[in-house]
């Protein structure tokens, strides 16, 4: 069944694991997270941004879900909206049948200004009041993703602050932490620790000066109930870069959040970790393999197929790392 997010949370800390938080647009990337989520017996947590809703239409994705929750009767699912940028689309998603809603607040309307606290625990708690009403949950986000490399906020795919962030601004301040948490009532709160959406988020291995996991554990010693939530957390395998660049891709070499960073913030009341570029990586080389290896096929299945078997993989393998497995 569909349900809020606070329940998935609330076992996840009793029982001391996170749940990845996948991004959808389309059929068969929530057909991959289901199949992986069967096979491990997980629940889930699928997401989708503003621009998934539009490009998938909110009738196309509502009854996606629906067809999901029918097809696992057994599987716990949330729909969430990944990065609501106002009360408005958090209320929009809630009419569409989303069980808990983002109000991404830590940005202005337009995606890309920092916002100031009061601007940020305006619209929370705005929209935290109405979706409790209906039993929706609110994650909130205090602190700007974005790279302690560059100081530049976030920009490729068009989300987040552009221009150069002070340090300040990169990285989640506890006090405030604890405040906003009080101020707001959100069920789970985003923390900035230096990740960045994309696939370009380090130029090496990150080290605790540009990975600023210390964050997470200071933040979770001042607030042990928050559920706390990592985003642009893809870790950008290197044999996922590996096969696009083999078949004609062209992506420079990058990093991105390892696996064992994200265990060591688990252990430290994360909760939540979205992940959506490695996906987007699978699906894309294993189109790119079935295109240059078999150049005469035309039928979508073709390439579909093996596609939704690779973001599957990446599925299975965090759902596994992350510990959901066999919480079901
Ligand atoms: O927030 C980030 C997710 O990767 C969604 O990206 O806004 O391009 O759909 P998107
Ligand atoms: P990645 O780009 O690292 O997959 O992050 C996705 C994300 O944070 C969606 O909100
Ligand atoms: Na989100
Ligand atoms: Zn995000």
């Amino acid at each position: 069944p569909l349900v809020p997010m606070r329940l998935l949370l609330d076992h996840a800390a009793e029982n001391d694991y996170g749940l990845a938080a996948f991004n959808v647009n389309n059929m068969e990337q929530i057909q991959a997270i289901m199949e992986a989520a069967q096979e491990t017996d997980s629940p889930v947590i699928v997401q989708a941004s503003r621009g998934a809703r539009s490009y998938s239409q909110d009738n196309y994705l509502r009854h996606l879900m629906l067809a999901a929750a029918e097809l696992y009767p057994s599987i716990p699912i949330v729909m969430h909206q990944d990065h609501g940028n106002s009360p408005e689309t958090c209320k929009s998603a809630i009419e569409n049948g989303f069980t808990s809603v983002m109000m991404d607040g830590s940005l202005e309307a337009d995606g890309k200004t920092p916002a100031d606290y009061d601007y940020n625990v305006k619209v929370t708690k705005e929209v935290v009041e109405s979706a409790h009403e209906q039993g929706v949950s609110v994650e909130g986000e205090l602190g700007c993703l974005g790279s302690l490399e560059s100081g530049e906020g976030e920009q490729e795919d068009g989300h987040g602050a552009t221009g150069t962030l002070t340090h300040d601004q990169l990285l989640t301040d506890p006090d405030e932490a604890e405040r906003f948490v009080a101020e707001t009532g959100v069920d789970a709160l985003a923390v900035a620790i230096g990740t960045s959406h994309g696939a370009y988020k380090f130029t090496s291995k990150p080290t605790g000066s540009v990975l600023a996991m210390d964050r997470i554990e200071e933040i979770h010693r001042r607030l042990p109930n928050c559920h706390l939530v990592m985003h642009g957390s893809s870790s950008v395998p290197q044999e996922l870069q590996d096969i696009i660049n083999k078949y004609g891709g062209e992506l420079k070499q990058t990093w991105g959040v390892p696996v064992e960073e994200i265990q060591r913030g688990i252990k430290h009341g994360v909760r939540k970790i979205n992940v959506d570029t490695d996906n987007r990586l699978a699906i894309t080389g294993a189109i790119r393999k079935v295109l240059m290896e078999t150049p005469e096929k035309f039928d979508p299945r073709d390439y579909l197929k093996p596609a939704r078997e690779a973001m599957k993989q990446v599925c299975v393998a965090r759902m596994v790392s992350f510990g959901q497995a066999g919480q079901a």
